[in-house]
């Protein structure tokens, strides 16, 4: 039986091992982590993370041919496939602080491996790290190798969160990057294998290691340029009277173009875009190329632009300000059906609105008030350093109270901010929601779901993103 084994269980390592387990029942998965509560929790009923389609693949393997463990060292020493899938923030200190990316994680990970390893491995970084770590972990592996035998391969993964098992059962695309050597050709073909389970072999793309590391932060680049392109459009909307959703809908039925990814919002979030562009940007500047650096440098200006817009309208229309004033936040994921916060808009909003000295109550289905808090009293980057994930008591930042039912955030509230695209906001009784307001009574739909018409009809005054008022 085949033996693979993958350090971090969190929301990628996760997911795709329970598939692979799922999909391929000859081949014995153990998912490892130095998080003794992630891996309590991915042995119980209540898993680490929510993503729909989850708990059921996992229940259908665990304890079969998938495993949860902290016993990392025997599990990496007894497997023939190790997936990397730890971690790789940005750094906060030193050298690049604030762009580079973090390969703390991801260098005491291949220090392990090759400490406890007695036999040939294939290591495949699954993480997302800069273009050229594959040769830095080689270095780390064949110094230390005592005649041990390493391939690495890049096999990037593109899932996105709240599609994942979707994305994972029916990707667009595998990649796999290897070393153009026999060996490293043979490594690429065991992981291929390891796909073809349920994967077409003409979705499975295999590549050199540099192609595959650099295709994975081109790809997340690619695709936040569209949202900075369509919500630069929609300020532009804004002053001239067109409607952004018209415009995208317009510009998206060009075929060259495409109709996805072409929603205007407050802004991407998520742990990813944001921290793998401003990667691709050091890089850049290390690689002597400060113009392709300025170029993807511009698709965060637009993002964090387009927040700081959303805050300037919410105050400006509340007659310049908001102080003492209750403001409901609907929605603090960075997107649907997700619990995931990891650098949702409504972070930065929400603090901006603290900062003018408004009341908040929040609501959002999936997310914690212990998560809540934490998010609102970090600092910018902290969240992926362990070393902050201190639980908090609630009630720590002043002025922000969260509640778990939709009617008693929005009660007595000057106004409402849609902050998450969650489906169950397009059918809130808004009537109820009106009697109950101070008024006038505003909408700020950051997502562009109401019902704006309607909206209007009931008596509120709804500004969205990209539209005429
Ligand atoms: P995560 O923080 O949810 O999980 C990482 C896990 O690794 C944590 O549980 C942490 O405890 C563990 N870990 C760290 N160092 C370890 C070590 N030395 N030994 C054992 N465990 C260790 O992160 P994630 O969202 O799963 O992302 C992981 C990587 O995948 C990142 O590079 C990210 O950019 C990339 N990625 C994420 C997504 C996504 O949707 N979240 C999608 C594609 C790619
Ligand atoms: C994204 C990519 O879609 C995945 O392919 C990739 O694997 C992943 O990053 C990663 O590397 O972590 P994810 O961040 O989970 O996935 O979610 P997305 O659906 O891409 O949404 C990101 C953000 O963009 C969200 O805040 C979302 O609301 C926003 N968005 C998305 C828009 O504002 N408009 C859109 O049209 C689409």
């Amino acid at each position: 039986m085949v033996k693979i084994c993958c350090i971090g269980a969190g929301y990628v390592g996760g997911p795709t091992m329970a598939v692979i387990a799922l999909k391929c029942p000859s081949i014995q998965v153990v998912v490892v982590d130095i998080s003794v509560s992630r891996i309590t929790a991915w042995n119980s009923e209540q898993l680490p993370i929510y993503e729909p389609g989850l708990e059921d693949i996992v229940k259908q393997s665990r304890g079969k041919n998938l495993f949860f463990s902290t016993d990392v060292e025997k599990n990496v020493a007894e497997a023939d496939i190790i997936f990397v899938s730890v971690n790789t923030p940005t750094k906060t200190q030193g050298l690049g602080a604030g762009r580079a990316a973090d390969l703390t994680y991801w260098e005491s990970a291949a220090r392990m491996i090759a400490d406890v390893s007695t036999s040939n491995k294939i290591v495949v970084e699954k993480s997302t790290v800069p273009v050229k770590t594959a040769e830095a972990i080689e270095k780390i592996l064949s110094f230390n190798s005592k005649g041990i035998n390493y391939q690495i391969l890049s096999n990037p993964e593109f899932l996105a969160e709240g599609t994942a098992i979707q994305d994972l059962f029916n990707p667009d695309r595998v990649l796999i990057g290897g070393r153009e050597t026999p060996d490293g050709q043979k490594a690429i073909q065991t992981l291929k294998g390891v796909y073809a389970h349920w994967v077409p072999e003409d979705r499975i793309i295999t590549t050199n290691l540099w192609s595959a590391e650099l295709s994975k932060l081109a790809a997340n680049a690619f695709l936040a340029q569209r949202i900075s392109s369509v919500n630069a459009m929609s300020a532009l909307c804004e002053a001239t009277g067109a409607d952004v959703s018209q415009v995208s809908h317009a510009v998206g039925k060009d075929t060259r173009i495409g109709s996805k990814f072409l929603n205007a919002s407050v802004g991407f979030g998520g742990s990813c875009f944001q921290k793998d562009i401003l990667n691709l940007v050091y890089i850049c500047e290390c690689n002597g190329l400060p113009e392709v650096a300025n170029y993807w440098k511009q698709v965060i200006k637009v993002n964090d632009y387009q927040k700081k817009r959303f805050v300037n309208r919410v105050v400006s229309s509340m007659f310049n300000t908001v102080s003492g004033k209750k403001i409901a936040i609907l929605g603090f994921a960075f997107k649907k059906d997700t619990g995931d916060t990891r650098e949702t808009p409504a972070i930065d909003v929400c603090k901006e609105l603290l900062r003018d000295r408004a009341r908040l109550s929040i609501y959002d289905p999936q997310v914690t008030v212990d998560q809540i808090q934490r998010d609102l009293s970090m600092d910018k980057f902290d969240w992926d350093h362990p070393v902050h994930l201190q639980p908090m008591s609630p009630g720590t930042v002043k002025k922000v109270s969260i509640v778990w039912d939709v009617y008693e955030a929005a009660r007595d509230a000057h106004a409402i901010c849609i902050l998450t695209e969650w489906d169950e906001f397009k059918t809130l009784d808004y009537q109820r929601i009106f009697d109950n307001m101070q008024k006038p009574a505003f909408v700020f739909d950051g997502r562009n779901i109401v019902n704006v018409k309607k909206l209007r009809e009931i008596g509120f005054i709804v500004y969205s993103i990209g539209k005429p008022l």
